[in-house]
């Protein structure tokens, strides 16, 4: 069985669209190849963005996709995001989404972030409980939506 010492973290790159096409699929159920593409070469145009993929031998594993704030949303730049984080349901409960996460919290603090906010559904159970594991707390921030 795979153990987390053969994990290799390295910065997200545009080879890594397919890999990450069917971890969204065998997470989700769902092929969004387009989604996926338009996503990547938005990030790919930000210099803000921190994307971090996890390498099983050669294999990718799981990502986590992260950002600095630009002042979105009124909040300052010591703000940081995660995007999403998604782990291939083979690789999962391995600590995969800690290892990635922590990575990412390392280099958002070079960056001199001091909070990182997430937006997560009340609805995805594993999600929330990884959350609350890595130490998240319900922010201060509600969203809002209105129906048109
Ligand atoms: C949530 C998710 C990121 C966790 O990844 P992972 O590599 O399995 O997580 P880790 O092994 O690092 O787990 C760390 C802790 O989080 C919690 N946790 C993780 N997955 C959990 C689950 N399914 N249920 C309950 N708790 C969970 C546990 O406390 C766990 O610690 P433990 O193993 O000591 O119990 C992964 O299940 C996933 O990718 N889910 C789909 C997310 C998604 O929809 N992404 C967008 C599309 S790709």
């Amino acid at each position: 069985m795979d153990s987390l010492e053969n994990v290799k973290i390295r910065g997200l790159k545009t080879e890594d669209l397919d890999a990450i096409v069917k971890i969204d699929e065998k997470v989700l159920g769902e092929n969004r190849r387009s989604y996926w593409e338009k996503k990547l070469e938005l990030m790919n145009n930000k210099t803000s963005q921190i994307s971090l993929v996890a390498e099983m031998g050669e294999k990718v594993a799981g990502f986590i996709l992260g950002d600095v704030s630009g002042w979105e949303f009124g909040v300052p730049e010591t703000i940081g995001w995660i995007d999403t984080i998604g782990i291939d349901p083979t690789y999962q409960k391995k600590g995969l989404a800690t290892a990635l996460a922590h990575e990412l919290i390392k280099h958002l603090k070079a960056h001199g972030v001091k909070t990182i906010y997430t937006l997560v559904s009340w609805n995805d159970w594993d999600l929330l409980q990884f959350f609350h594991a890595m130490g998240f707390t319900r922010g201060d921030m509600i969203n809002l939506e209105l129906k048109i």
